[in-house]
């Protein structure tokens, strides 16, 4: 996630923002729902347009003051929920009929850039990777967690082939001293990981992904949170998921494949369009990615995987298949230290 040298690291450069208002024309009005303000640049590109309304959500309480800016100029058409967006149906009204709902994953630029929140390898402040609203910070996974456990995780949940290892190297670690920050954890990591000059990425990326996602039970949060959206969407209003690695894409892709007018038809005996198994209507099946120029400018950009699906229609059914496809991840984020 390494800005480039065009750009300044401690700016948030919203990702694919051309491409997302090309989809939900705020030119035509309506409310838009902003699932992951962070510094508030999808919110303010809305809020330019004057027939425009946004209610924005973000769990991490730093980005108050960006939301704070943004109520003084516009009281009436803006409005921040610092919480998660899996709390979605709680916070916002069934009938606010929104035109969109938008989640951009991740991490912030300025959450990265912050050392005292220990997302960098380099960080020398505490070892915390808190997004906000959380159970336990990453040096109570780091020095706590079942070694047994923590393999789990850093295999499933950071793709790391080498999650033994480095759960063993860690847990080794612990017991001469605790892992107080990321630059500590990272050296670790790389020490295990020899070859690793032969690697594009910071060989640490994996675990730091795994222990990051574990510590804000990110994989639960987007199951729940497409679930709360698509409840609140009426027909016609646009679902739209900004993505940073593959477990988030798969998600988001398998929901809207399941749920849509793409899916083969699951009954041969109905028409279609009389199927209960249809939430979206999808235009294509194709990921939008960021241009070349977006990535020449904004590195961070480049693993970006944009998807979109419009609601088919108000009337809403559980979609206990995608929910049970992810029950694993619900399982492996939910246990307790
Ligand atoms: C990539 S940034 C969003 C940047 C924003 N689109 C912009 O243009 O400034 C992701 C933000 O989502 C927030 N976030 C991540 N998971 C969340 C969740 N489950 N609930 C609410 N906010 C979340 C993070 O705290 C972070 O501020």
């Amino acid at each position: 996630m390494n800005a480039t040298m065009s750009l300044d690291k401690t700016k948030h450069y919203p990702v694919m923002l051309d491409q997302i208002l090309r989809i939900i024309s705020p030119q035509h009005g309506g409310t838009f729902i902003d699932c992951t303000f962070g510094g508030g640049g999808y919110s303010r590109a809305i809020l330019k347009y004057p027939h425009t309304k946004v209610v924005a959500i973000d769990r991490d309480k730093f980005t108050e003051k960006y939301a704070e800016n943004l109520t003084k100029k516009f009281p009436k058409r803006f409005s921040f929920f610092q919480n998660k967006f899996s709390n979605l149906s709680e916070i916002i009204n069934l009938n606010l009929n929104p035109r969109a709902i938008i989640f951009d994953l991740g991490l912030s630029s300025f959450q990265l850039a912050d050392p005292q929140r220990g997302f960098s390898f380099k960080s020398k402040g505490f070892l915390n990777m808190e997004m906000g609203i959380n159970k336990y910070s990453a040096y109570d996974v780091v020095n706590t967690l079942d070694k047994r456990y923590l393999t789990k995780i850093i295999k499933v949940l950071g793709e790391e082939r080498d999650g033994k290892i480095i759960a063993n190297r860690i847990a080794r670690q612990r017991t001469k001293n605790p892992i107080k920050n990321s630059k500590e954890l990272a050296s670790i990591i790389t020490d295990v990981k020899k070859n690793y000059k032969k690697y594009k990425k910071n060989p640490a990326q994996k675990t730091f992904q795994a222990i990051r996602i574990f510590v804000n039970q990110e994989l639960t949060e987007l199951v729940l949170g497409l679930i709360a959206a698509t409840k609140l969407l009426s027909k016609g209003g646009i679902l739209i998921v900004v993505s940073f690695h593959s477990l988030e894409d798969k998600i988001v892709k398998y929901f809207f494949n399941l749920y849509s007018n793409l899916k083969k038809n699951p009954s041969r005996y109905l028409p279609l369009d009389e199927n209960k198994s249809i939430l979206f209507k999808l235009l294509s099946k194709k990921v939008i990615t960021p241009d070349k120029k977006e990535i020449s400018q904004n590195n961070r950009s480049r693993s970006a995987k944009l998807r979109y699906a419009i609601r088919n229609d108000k009337s809403f059914f559980y979609p206990h298949e995608f929910k049970k496809k992810f029950e694993s991840y619900f399982e492996m984020e939910e246990v307790r230290l």
